[in-house]
This record gives C-alpha cells, sequence and structure tokens, in this order.
C-alpha cells in the first residue's frame, strides 16, 4: 500500500522502501532547511510502521556559469551558508574528476577548511598537480580530482566536497560530501 504525504512523499507499508523522497524534492524545498516526511520503520514483529522525521534540506545556490570558469583559476564562494568556515572554492581542474561536471566531468567545488585543526586552504590550489595545500599549519595537502582525499601531511579526514549540479550554463551548489571542520552539523554553523 502506498500513501501520499503533504510534501508529496510517496511510502510504502515495507521497511525496505522506507521512503522515496526524491533529490529533487530535497533540493527544491522552498528554501526550508528542514521539512517532515513519514518512514517505515520495522517493528519487533517484522512489520513496518509509519513515523514522522525531520530531514535537513541544503540550499540550492548559484555559485557560476561553465562558460566563465577558467581552466585552473578557482572561483570563491561561501556554503552552505556564510558561517564559519564555509570558505569555498570552485575549480575547473581540466581532468576528469570525482564528483565533477561539465562536458569533460572537471568543475569541482571543495570547502577551504583543513581537517585536521581548521588550518585555512586559501590561495593554496596547485594547478600543476590538482591539489589544495599544503595547510599552512601542519602541510596537509588534499587531491581535488579524487573527492578532496588526503595525499600527504597530519589530516585523516577528506577535504569536504560540495556537491554541484549543472542546469545549462548555470552551476549550483546542492549539498555537501564529508563534515565541515568546526561544525557537528554543516546546516548549523
Ligand atoms: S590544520 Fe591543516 S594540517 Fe593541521
Amino acid at each position: 500500500m502506498t500513501d501520499q504525504n503533504a510534501n508529496g512523499c510517496s511510502c510504502s507499508g515495507k521497511a525496505k522502501k522506507a521512503c522515496t523522497v526524491n533529490r529533487r524534492q530535497f533540493l527544491f524545498a522552498s528554501g526550508a532547511t528542514t521539512f517532515a516526511v513519514m518512514v517505515a520503520m520495522p517493528t519487533r514483529h517484522g512489520q513496518a510502521e509509519q513515523v514522522p522525521a525531520l530531514v535537513s534540506t541544503y540550499p540550492r545556490k548559484l555559485i557560476g556559469k561553465l562558460s566563465e570558469l577558467e581552466q585552473d583559476v578557482p572561483v570563491e564562494f561561501y556554503y552552505p551558508d556564510e558561517g564559519d568556515y564555509s570558505d569555498s572554492i570552485l575549480v575547473r581542474t581540466g581532468v576528469e574528476s570525482g564528483g565533477g561536471i561539465g562536458p569533460q566531468k572537471d568543475v569541482v567545488a571543495f570547502n577551504l577548511t583543513c581537517t585536521h585543526q581548521g588550518g585555512s586552504m586559501y590561495d593554496s590550489y596547485k594547478p600543476e598537480h590538482k591539489v589544495l595545500g599544503p595547510c599552512p599549519l601542519h602541510l596537509s595537502t588534499y587531491d581535488v580530482t579524487r573527492h578532496g582525499i588526503l595525499v600527504s601531511g597530519q589530516a585523516y579526514q577528506s577535504l569536504p566536497q560540495v556537491l554541484l549540479e549543472l542546469d545549462g550554463d548555470d552551476i549550483y551548489a546542492v549539498g555537501m560530501f564529508g563534515l565541515i571542520y568546526g561544525r557537528y552539523d554543516n546546516l548549523i554553523a
């Protein structure tokens, strides 16, 4: 049996189809950062029970135009808000990159706060190696072609990647992959 709630969410009565809110519904939640959905939770008796849940959503923010991006020239922006540690860059690397968008899948974006102890990675992009770093504090360096994975230094977590969408020529930030340094929730500064 399928129910439709006020958010347009389709939920089945079976736990394995817990909730089918699609990505668009998450992204276009009228600017709200949370909304309620019904999800199916398994009970002790192997049945499913519909329970309410709050879902946090990222803002969909226009951050640039594909036609205006020059290879290896980063463009700065703030995401997901303008609070602490939200400095980020958008860059066209010129090589296919993990999570990249555009015809060459080479446009990526990253938060600029080092995951080790919060050093600023501002102005540290190295086009010759496609990395951000070294961090001025303890030299951590991150590969922007491989989802911001650490390639050297003291950190042990990848640099958070900003998820992107391309709509015509417009580039939108739509989410984050990884926790921003200094936050316990990316959406609460
Ligand atoms: S704060 Fe960046 S390596 Fe320590």
